[in-house]
């Protein structure tokens, strides 16, 4: 496995590459791989014979630079790079963020996807997508890949950048991957980390509650209001700090209008020191 942190090294390999005729996936990540990731690694091995995986902790994503989540959140590079080494990635990309904002946060041109960037978890971390908009930009212009995965677990991060690779016109196709659960049903994520054993066992309740509203909508037992009052009540009684709980359009997170059936049911919730965030779509 190549390991590059500069973009120009990363340009003459993904060259090579494409000069043999060679298509390219990119799985981009911010690191502390876990099963979620590696399923993402599988599926881009199917469907690419070069896989290029990012490392990179995006500070733009994170409200607060200074400290507080960014400085906390988990890096171990050197054991990512073994278990990609070992998952049969092509190339590690991990770049300093000198090398990805040259002239500072402050002086960085932003890519902006307005509407859907601003419900939901957009809610609760404004400029967050704006920062995700913006590295995946980039990323996508540094390697150029044929296709890029993402998981399903961020279901309105897939969608905006569903939405900024059309508006913006990459000829990138994007490829969402299913979530990878723990045998409790806790969708497997970076920041259950902060959770010690007994908080990660009770937060397999976020994803039961999601399951006890998508029965309930399925079998017409209730409106969606009241689901979304329960779903919150639910996880409040459960010790969660719940931000919503919330039924959505599947293609666009409009709310539903009636008779709609392509629905998905998304939550955000605080355990301890970890913001959770699960979903379930209606006709999965
Ligand atoms: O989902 C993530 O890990 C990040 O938001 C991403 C897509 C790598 C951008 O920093």
């Amino acid at each position: 496995m190549h390991e590059v942190q500069r973009i120009a090294e990363l340009r003459r390999q993904v060259a090579q590459w494409r000069g043999q005729g060679e298509r390219i996936a990119l799985v981009p990540t911010m690191g502390n791989l876990h099963a979620g990731h590696l399923r993402l690694l599988e599926a881009a091995r199917r469907v690419a014979p070069r896989v290029v995986v990012s490392i990179f902790v995006n500070p733009l994503q994170f409200s607060d630079t200074g400290g507080g989540d960014f400085a906390r959140y988990p890096r171990t590079l050197a054991a990512d790079a073994e278990r990609l080494r070992e998952a049969g990635a092509d190339l590690l990309f991990a770049p300093p963020v000198a090398e990805v904002y040259p002239d500072g946060l402050q002086a960085a041109t932003r890519v902006t996807v307005p509407g859907l960037s601003d419900i939901l978890c957009g809610v609760y971390r404004p400029g967050h997508f704006e920062g995700v908009a913006t590295v995946v930009s980039k990323l996508f212009n540094m390697v150029q890949p044929d296709l890029a995965l993402f998981g399903e677990k961020d279901y309105q991060q897939l969608l905006v950048i569903r939405r900024l690779v059309r508006d913006l016109c990459f000829p990138i196709e994007i490829l969402g991957v299913p979530t990878v659960r723990e045998p409790s049903g806790l969708a497997m994520s970076s920041r259950n980390h902060y959770l010690d054993e007994t908080q990660k066992a009770h937060a397999a309740r976020l994803y039961q509650t999601l399951c006890q509203a998508r029965e309930r909508l399925q079998s017409g037992a209730a409106e969606i209001d009241e689901i979304e009052a329960e779903g919150m009540q639910a996880l409040r009684a459960a010790g969660f700090r719940a931000e919503y709980f919330s039924v959505r359009r599947a293609a666009d997170l409009a709310p539903p209008t009636a008779g709609e059936r392509d629905l998905v049911i998304l939550a955000a919730a605080w355990l301890g020191e970890a913001r959770l965030i699960d979903n379930l779509r209606l006709d999965s």
